[in-house]
């Protein structure tokens, strides 16, 4: 009788301490509930891996939905574009190639209206769940980065290969997102 009364106090223990943490830790528990939909969603885009690394290195696609990773995702690219740019103008101020710094600063132009309206109008879009509108600004950014890099193709060797690449990649990996949303 001792054992039993002792067992119960157990498991309520385990019980309260179940609750406990559901309610102090709940963006522990719904991470994990999210890595589903964040793996179920990237198993659709081009780059799945890129697109779970990107989501999950992000705090805030735990505890969202599909429009929220879309969001995530955009932003990710605006960042992405945004530190692509930023290296441009650094390289701009560096070099004493002409060739290169008129293919830099022909990419710089390229990247500007991308990171200054494009991108933030196609976050904006998502928010406001005009998804079609938003891959419009999305496939805007990925052309600009395989325009940009295809400037480099005569004697002045791209500096910005992987840059471009990236910000390619996690655009398709964005417009694959919005067409999820699309169809949804
Ligand atoms: C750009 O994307 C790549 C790949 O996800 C990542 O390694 C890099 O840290 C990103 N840069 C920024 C500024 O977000």
């Amino acid at each position: 009788m001792k054992n039993l009364a002792c067992l119960f106090s157990l498991s309520e223990i385990v019980l309260l301490t179940v609750l406990l943490f559901e309610s102090t830790q709940p963006s522990v528990l719904r991470r994990d509930e999210n890595g589903d939909l964040i793996d179920q969603t990237c198993k659709q885009t081009p780059y799945s891996d890129l697109c779970v690394s990107s989501l999950k290195s992000n705090p805030q696609s735990s505890n969202t939905d599909l429009k929220g990773l879309a969001l995530v995702m955009v932003n990710n690219v605006l960042a992405n574009a945004t530190e692509t740019l930023n290296y441009i103008e650094g390289l701009i101020k560096q070099t004493t190639d002409q060739q290169l710094e008129q293919a830099l600063a022909f990419c710089a132009e390229l990247y500007i209206p991308v990171v200054k309206y494009s991108l933030p109008e196609a976050a904006d879009a998502v928010s406001h769940g005009r998804f079609g509108f938003a891959n419009y600004g999305i496939s805007d950014a990925g052309n600009e980065a395989v325009t940009c890099e295809k400037k480099f193709s005569g004697s002045a060797k791209s500096p910005l290969t992987d840059r471009n690449k990236f910000v390619q990649k996690l655009s398709d990996v964005a417009a694959a997102i919005l067409d999820q949303l699309l169809k949804g």
